[in-house]
């Protein structure tokens, strides 16, 4: 069994130059999908489990799941990742359940919807990394907040992460891994046209990569909405409006500038709605779920493959022996939170 600390998969990313895909699950099928993709191309890779989907799937069925993941795989490298964790509560019982890693969004208070300011963020993350660090588990970070600079949520220019507070933000709370803002949004609706680098602050991930250049940086709502994907869904009865997202050669760039992790969700949520309904159109007469299910998986492994090999981690799985949680805590207890893995 291949479970690994996000800390040591980012770390070897870094070394081998290369971006690795993190992909939300929910369900079985989710989880498949993204197994076979990583062992079809031999790509390290990160599961991660929202809030939302903790509660969806239930914990202890969630967390075997991703567990099976890693029996079913022995040769593919998995870190177990908290997204988006509200407060560190949620962080612990990530922790508890056997999660590898954690993100503490601390750029948000607790609602998940309120933007905090930087000393509270900067208060909950350095308690979770004590927390986490004293038990090997890697931790993740987020200053700036997302919500493009078009769609009006937030304000603007002041939610994208400033580079000189993000090396402040890193001294002090010793995170492993700093999610960026640089006007990307969760969801299919991101930018109404293809984004430039007005609305696309790619300068910003080179800013801070210049600043931080041992630490690793997440884009988070990295979903490229490929209109392909729009489409199936729309000719088969959906309603999708006409719309953007993040081009996969500028996230091609951001690995270049020190992004190892790239968030992606929407893509495969798309993926398996447009298979589902194409399966549904075409046999109305069908009832057995298995039937628009398989579809729906192979739908989400195509893209996820595609992003595997994109981002460069394909070819990458057994570069590397897992290091233990208990071997991890050693090290940060020893070298301190920003320390060298490999
Ligand atoms: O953070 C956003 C991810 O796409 C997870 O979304 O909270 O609906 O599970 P969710
Ligand atoms: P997308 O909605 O673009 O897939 O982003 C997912 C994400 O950032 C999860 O944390
Ligand atoms: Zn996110």
């Amino acid at each position: 069994m291949a479970l690994v600390t996000m800390r040591q998969l980012l770390d070897e990313a870094a070394k081998g130059g290369y971006g690795v895909g993190a992909f939300n699950v929910n369900n079985l099928e989710q989880v498949q999908a993204i197994m076979e993709a990583a062992q079809e191309t031999s790509s390290p890779v990160i599961i991660q489990a929202s809030r939302g989907a903790r509660k969806y799937a239930n914990d202890r069925f969630l967390y075997h799941l991703m567990l099976a993941a890693a029996e079913v795989y022995p040769d593919i490298s998995v870190a177990l990742h908290q997204d988006h964790g509200n407060g560190p509560d949620t962080c612990r019982s990530a922790i508890e359940l056997g999660f590898t890693s954690v993100m503490m969004d601390g750029s948000l208070k607790e609602d998940g919807k309120t933007p905090a300011d930087f000393e509270y963020n900067v208060q909950v993350t350095r308690e979770v990394v004590e927390m986490a660090h004293e038990r090997g588990v890697t931790v993740e970070g987020e200053l700036g907040t997302l919500g493009g600079i078009e769609d009006g949520v937030g304000s603007g220019e002041v939610n994208l992460t400033d580079p000189d507070q993000a090396v402040e933000f890193v001294e002090r709370t010793g995170v492993d891994a700093l999610a960026v803002a640089i006007g990307t949004s969760h969801g299919a609706y991101k930018f109404t046209s293809e984004p430039d680098r007005d609305v696309l602050a790619m300068n910003i991930i080179e800013e801070i990569n210049k600043r931080l250049p041992t630490t690793h940086l997440v884009m988070h709502g990295s979903s490229s909405v490929p209109k392909e994907l729009v489409d199936t869904i729309n000719q088969y009865g959906g309603e999708i409006r006409p719309t953007f997202g993040v081009p996969v050669r500028e996230i091609q760039e951001g690995i270049k500038h020190g992004v190892r992790k790239v968030n992606v969700d929407t893509d495969l949520r798309l993926a398996a709605t447009g298979a589902i309904r194409k399966a549904f159109a075409e046999e109305p007469g069908e009832f057995d779920p298995r039937y628009y299910l398989k579809p729906a998986r192979e739908a989400m492994k195509q893209v996820v493959r595609a992003r595997m090999e994109a981002f460069g981690q394909a070819g990458h799985a057994a570069d590397y022996e897992p290091i233990s949680l208990e071997e991890m805590a050693n090290r940060y207890k020893q070298q301190g939170h920003q320390l060298t893995v490999t």
